[in-house]
């Protein structure tokens, strides 16, 4: 009999109810100390050949038969409104085949209906004007540059604390506040809590906005026929997309297919079908021909979102002992010109360490910039820099070891719920990590000439537990090979080899005879985007399931076949055996045997469990090496220690550390979008002037997996790793500056000018 029950999952911090149905017995996780063949190693991944040879399919590799190509007029003002529009010169172009503006567009509402395809008052510079459809690129191109336009300039705001002002422009009309006010946490008694404190400290840190610059720029390639719509996307979100373009077109579910066959990269930009995902199809369904559109480096960093920029005024209490005796926090973040939510820049001060006394306040404030969009560990990622830097603050003026601090306000229970976690082995982490990175904070700095060096560390809460509803068939075909089937996708995280370990593992076979067919809806599969960490803890729970029933099926057959009772039956190394082994067929015989038949294994996540919190934590170390001549900051080396739950994969797993580590180094020392406030357009939409780390800034990366067994979470033990290996590094980095410098720097990017300023000002306070 199936049951019903409800659970809850969540995406980085918003929540959702979902039904669960349940239809076989619970599976449980595997035991401590068991061994394995494939679950944990260093499996090197399936489709690795694939991409390094070009052979993977990426949207910008589909070609279809009479393809057209689309392009974006976008407005170059930060706020202006559309006064007239002139597409008919643009329009007798030979080979431009459609131009699409707010004229003859029907209206799609985005963002609740704050925002449509096509607006005539334009909120940001970047925004969709209009749009052309061509036979190639080149004519497109002219066609954009035949449009006429006329704007009227609107008075604009893209700084958040500017934006806050009474007199400021208002971004929207109801004002420039997300949902007109803060949103407020309250725990205890703050007041009574600063009041208690014998030590107060203050200070406020300012962190940038953040492009994410995926490898794979936005892109899709629509075909609209009488059947329906088929979409290659590249999406984290392959059912998502779907089930949007369903309700935007008003057609069937089952009329839409999206495709993501392998995609570069999305870092959370990529879940929501874009402007030109809808434009592609509505053009594609105007011409009756497949319609391509590429978004380049600088449309996507003009329009595609970005990690949003805060600035955190932070308070904080503590006893002698180092314990916390209260904090607040205020912070202002900057959501661009559209929303739907607000990073939670107090995640990781709700999250991380008992606080008896805790005041949380976030502005989400509304700029004529681009909209932001989730970036992997959105909030926290900014959230961590302060409080991390806050709490070396605090250690160095009551005079503790950066890590005894953390220690001294370890959270045994979920701090804000009470509730005790699955698992938590942040404990492990701190001193595994700190051992095999030498931690030795008192003694870390070294100077030599012009060259200091130092130490500094971080810790990190997210969440990843992931979630219902996914689901999986596992296919047994007649010549023995094994098909795992799923509609998720990969988002360069190594999701089918994973999958594929996990079936090979339950079946016995080797991994060479698995392949996982995944990122296309019509499998009818449905399994969660990929994000918040949460795509193995979702979509592997599945697989496994799937495989154990397929096992099950198996055994059950080849009982009769063997005439042999099932419950002397056993599955090793491929073959079915009495426990005796007087009796034995392989896999590959039975199926063989069984002819045109393919064995199908069904599964489903089951549901999170009640009263418990699943979440990841970090312990991230790093030694940086200063120029006091020039300020530039080389970080030598990083220590990422990690309680993920069970380490599914240890190679792709660290591929996640190095480059979350990697991408947390170039948010603290070179990462940021500038903004010229006079004209209110972006200095550096390109990666000549946005600077990103590369393989020159990447340090000795050490991954550390401390593995407690989680026997509640879902059936793998298994938590998120995807996020988690960002978050603390900025602040690692930070904190390491500041006891090579002896001064601290409050804002990121940790610039070089930012340093010989830092210097001087400390120069100044010694004389
Ligand atoms: Mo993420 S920021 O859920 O890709």
């Amino acid at each position: 009999m199936v049951r019903v029950r409800k659970t809850r999952a969540e995406i980085e911090g918003r929540w959702r109810e979902e039904f669960v149905v349940e239809e076989e017995e619970k599976i449980t996780p595997w035991p401590a100390g068991a061994s394995f063949r494939y679950i944990g190693g260093r499996v090197k991944t399936v489709d690795g050949v694939a991409k390094v040879t070009g052979a993977a399919t990426y949207t910008v590799d589909v070609s279809l038969k009479g393809m057209l190509v689309g392009k974006f007029l976008r407005c170059p003002y930060p706020h202006a409104r559309i006064i007239r529009i002139d597409t008919s010169d643009a329009e007798r172009i030979k080979g431009v085949r459609a131009i699409f503006t707010h004229l003859n567009t029907p209206k799609i509402p985005l963002y609740g209906g704050a925002s449509n395809v096509f607006n005539t008052v334009l909120k940001f510079q970047g925004e969709e004007v209009a749009f052309v459809v061509a036979e190639d690129e080149g004519v497109a191109e002219d066609a954009l540059e035949a449009i006429a336009v006329e704007y009227e300039r609107l008075p604009f705001v893209v700084d958040p604390l500017e934006a806050l002002k009474e007199d400021a422009p208002k971004v929207h009309s109801e004002g420039n506040v997300f949902h007109g006010g803060p949103s407020r946490v309250l725990r205890g008694n703050p007041a009574q809590g600063f009041e208690e404190a014998d030590l107060v400290l203050e200070e406020t840190f300012r962190t940038s906005a953040a492009l994410h610059n995926s490898l794979e720029t936005h892109s899709t390639v629509a075909y609209w026929t009488p059947a329906g719509l088929t979409v290659w996307e590249s999406t984290q979100a392959v059912n998502h997309v779907r089930q949007r373009l369903s309700q935007i077109f008003s057609i069937p579910l089952s009329n839409v297919r999206v495709i993501c066959e392998y995609m570069g990269g999305g870092f959370g930009a990529k879940f929501d079908p874009g402007k030109h995902t809808i434009l592609a199809a509505l053009a594609s369904r105007q011409t009756g021909r497949p319609v391509k559109v590429v978004l380049s480096r600088s449309e996507e960093n003009l329009s595609a979102g970005c990690r949003a920029q805060t600035i955190q005024r932070v308070k904080a209490g503590f006893k002698r002992d180092g314990r916390i005796s209260a904090m607040r926090l205020e912070a202002i973040i900057n959501l661009g010109a559209y929303a739907e939510w607000v990073p939670l820049v107090s995640g990781p001060y709700r999250m991380l360490y008992q606080i008896p006394n805790l005041e949380t306040i976030e502005w989400g404030v509304y700029t004529n910039t681009t909209p932001h969009t989730a970036m992997r560990a959105p909030g926290f990622t900014e959230g961590t820099f302060g409080l991390e830097s806050m709490m070396d603050m605090a250690a160095e003026e009551i005079g503790l070891d950066p890590l005894e601090i953390r220690l001294r306000n370890y959270a045994e229970k979920e701090p804000e719920s009470g509730v005790n976690y699955t698992s938590k082995g942040l404990r492990d982490a701190y001193l595994i990590g700190a051992e095999q990175f030498g931690w030795n904070y008192a003694r870390s700095v070294r100077r030599e000439n012009n060259m200091v060096r130092a130490a500094g560390m971080a810790s990190v809460v997210w969440w990843g537990g992931g979630g219902p509803p996914a689901y999986a068939e596992v296919k047994l075909n007649r010549d023995g090979t094994i098909q795992v089937l799923t509609s998720t996708q990969d988002i360069g995280t190594g999701t089918r080899t994973i999958l594929a370990q996990i079936a090979a593992e339950e079946l016995s076979v080797p991994i060479e005879r698995v392949n996982v067919v995944i990122g296309d809806t019509s499998l009818e599969l449905f399994s969660p985007g990929s994000g918040g960490s949460g795509t193995l803890a979702s979509i592997g729970p599945a697989v496994r399931a799937a495989a154990i029933d397929a096992r099950n099926q198996l055994l059950d057959i080849a009982s009769q076949f063997l005439d042999a009772p099932r419950e002397i039956l056993e599955l090793k190394d491929g073959r079915i055996q009495t426990k005796e082994g007087e009796k034995s067929i392989s896999i590959e015989e039975l199926l063989t045997q069984l002819g045109d038949f393919a064995l199908v294994g069904r599964g489903a996540r089951g549901p999170n469990p009640d009263g418990y919190a699943v979440e990841t934590f970090a312990a991230q170390f790093a030694d940086v090496e200063l120029d006091l001549e020039t300020g530039y900051v080389k970080v030598l080396k990083v220590v990422s220690s990690h309680d993920s739950g069970r380490i599914i994969n240890r190679l792709t797993a660290e591929g996640q550390v190095i480059g979350g580590v990697v991408q947390g180094l170039g948010y603290a020392l070179l990462e940021q979008r500038l903004v010229d406030t006079s004209s209110g357009t972006i200095i550096n939409p390109n990666l000549l002037d946005y600077l990103l780390p590369s393989s020159f800034e990447t340090p000795e990366v050490t991954a550390i997996f401390v593995e407690p067994l989680d026997i509640h979470a879902n059936n793998l033990g298994a938590k998120g790793l995807g996020e988690p290996p960002i978050i603390g590094i900025a602040a690692a980095i930070a904190n390491a500056v500041s006891k090579a410098l002896g001064v601290r720097i409050t804002e990121l990017p940790i610039t070089p000018e930012k340093v010989v300023e830092a210097m001087k000002k400390a120069k100044e306070k010694t004389r």
